[in-house]
């Protein structure tokens, strides 16, 4: 009986340990999402490019810090990796990458193209 309960006792704190150490890495996520969203936003210009890319639905195929679809490559680092000329280029014809791209070229005006541009040159 005296088992039974020790037993019991050992089951209700490895549960409450177990739920505090989820609770702990959430605040953690939460925490680095904000951080991430302040930055941005801190910038006008990128501000308006971010919104470009949530607008256009980039983001259903691409991922930027963690969030974001798997169709398309991941854009974290994609500042580095080509500049804002070639950008312009895959983004107006994405056929340039791969000619057979589920990819849609980008249809929104100069202005936006241009704030889109500078988001992705942002990710490094
Ligand atoms: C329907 C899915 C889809 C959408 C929507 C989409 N892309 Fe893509 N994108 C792709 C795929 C797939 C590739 C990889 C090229 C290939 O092999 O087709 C790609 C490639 C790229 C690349 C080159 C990546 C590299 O590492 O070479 C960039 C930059 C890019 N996309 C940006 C964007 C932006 C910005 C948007 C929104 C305006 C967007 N994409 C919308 C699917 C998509």
């Amino acid at each position: 009986m005296r088992l039974l309960q020790i037993l019991a006792l050992l089951t209700t704190i490895a549960w409450l340990l177990a739920c505090g150490k989820q609770e702990a890495s959430k605040t953690t996520e939460q925490q680095n999402l904000q951080g991430q969203i302040s930055k941005e936003v801190s910038d006008p210009k990128l501000a308006r490019g971010k919104a470009v890319y949530d607008e256009t639905g980039c983001a259903t195929c691409h991922m930027v810090a963690g969030i974001g679809g798997r169709t398309g490559p991941s854009l974290d680092g994609i500042g580095k990796k080509y500049d804002a000329e070639k950008l312009k280029e895959i983004l107006l014809n994405p056929k340039t990458l791969n000619p057979n791209t589920v990819m849609p070229p980008f249809e929104g005006s100069d202005e936006d193209l241009d704030a889109l541009v500078d988001y992705l040159l942002s990710l490094k």
